[in-house]
């Protein structure tokens, strides 16, 4: 039986990827909802104290219940080591106010909803109590940093930590400074999220920082096909998964580009353009390397330094990858809506269904 609050010490180095550092001692979410769960977990679980911050007591307690209760089912399922429920026990301390939380703390991460005027209170609560040393990160997904940060007595030890959903297993944090952000703290931050199993990049702070502007450039131009009649919503979800989509775990648009070639990719946006108007014309930057005969792999690079020797290496190793790549796919199966407690996609204030994350992303919002 866990107690009801925790109680919580300082880090106890279990993590052997921890490498000797003491920093941090004691961190803290507030906001432990849907995405600020997988943070509590995934804190605890590298041996770090989580004091949990929400709009009460009791829902600190919840969370941390649930937090306790989906490891245990994480483990159950192998995605999590077996003692996981144990260990974010052990770990973890439901505060009685955001203030409590953040007391002590030397990084706070904030995941409440994503209200430019909830942020700016709940930060403010957060800076007034945590340690003038303290990290102080936000989840938001749209916010702009610099707009979060103005009212900021310290906003040099504020940054945007932007995870996606489910936050347990998806790789990617985007690393955002605000314009007093110090950038020392970016590459410390990256430093505790690459213990904790992440893959940071830092981005920019633009309306989307970089994810999320392509992600939905992507569904609006699907979402305009299905208004078309081109193709419905179900025939362009499999010829996504199944041709660019099926490519993307490996390499990313601008790998793909310079292997296609990027001569190629020109006169395809001529088509398009001729189709669909201006908005489909030929990027400058393709126009400028076509012109300087830039033209991708073929010819030593177009966005990337990539020659002939590295295209032949690359192309055994792609194949190898896709080969791969069928055989999990077929080894998971296809994902069944009736087979599965996660048909129905959970409220927005709710941990998703234990196990949840392993099925494909009905139940994940896209953000
Ligand atoms: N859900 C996603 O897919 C996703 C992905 C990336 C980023 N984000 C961002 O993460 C943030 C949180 O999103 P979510 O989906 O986890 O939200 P959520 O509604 O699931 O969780 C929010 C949490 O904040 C708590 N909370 C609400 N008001 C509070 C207050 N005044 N003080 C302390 N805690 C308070 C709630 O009780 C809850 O625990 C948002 O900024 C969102 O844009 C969400």
């Amino acid at each position: 039986m866990h107690p009801a609050t925790g109680t919580l010490h300082d880090g106890d180095g279990e993590d052997p990827s921890s490498s000797g550092t003491d920093w941090p001692r004691r961190t803290a979410v507030v906001g432990p909802g849907y995405m600020g769960t997988g943070f509590v977990q995934l804190l605890a679980l590298a041996g770090l104290p989580v004091a949990i911050g929400d709009v009460s007591q009791e829902a600190a307690e919840a969370a941390r219940s649930r937090a306790i209760e989906g490891a245990g089912a994480f483990a159950l399922a192998g995605m999590m080591p077996s003692d996981a429920a144990d260990r974010v026990a052990r770990h973890t301390v439901a505060a009685a106010s955001i203030g409590d939380a953040s007391t002590g703390a030397d990084v706070i991460f904030e995941a409440v909803p994503e209200s430019p005027a909830l942020k700016a209170s709940v930060l403010a609560s957060i800076e007034a109590a945590a340690p003038t040393g303290a990290l102080i990160a936000t989840n938001t997904s749209a916010i702009p940093i610099a707009e979060l940060s103005a009212p900021l007595t310290h906003p040099d030890r504020f940054l945007g930590a932007h995870w996606f959903n489910p936050s347990q297993w998806v790789p990617c944090v985007e690393l955002i400074a605000g314009p007093s952000t110090d950038p020392a703290h970016l590459e410390t931050m990256a430093a505790l999220l690459e213990r904790l199993g992440k893959r940071p990049s830092v981005v920019g702070d633009g309306p989307g920082f970089v994810a999320n502007r392509i992600q939905f450039a992507m569904f609006k131009e699907a979402a305009t096909i299905v208004e078309e009649g081109v193709a419905t919503a179900e025939v362009i979800d499999e010829v996504v998964r199944a041709s660019f989509g099926f490519r993307l775990p490996f390499f990313g648009p601008f790998t793909i580009a310079d292997m296609a070639g990027l001569d190629v990719y020109a006169g395809a946006y001529g088509s398009l353009e001729a189709g669909l108007g201006s908005r489909m014309a030929v990027p400058e930057a393709v126009a400028t390397r076509v012109a300087e005969g830039r033209l991708g792999m073929k010819t030593g690079g177009g966005f990337l330094e990539l020659d002939g020797a590295d295209a032949a290496a690359m192309a055994s190793w792609r194949d190898e990858a896709y080969v791969a790549m069928e055989r999990l796919l077929g080894d998971l199966g296809p994902w069944d809506a009736k087979s599965t407690s996660a048909a129905s996609p959970p409220p927005s204030d709710a941990e998703p269904a234990p196990g949840a994350a392993l099925i494909p992303d009905q139940t994940d919002r896209p953000r």
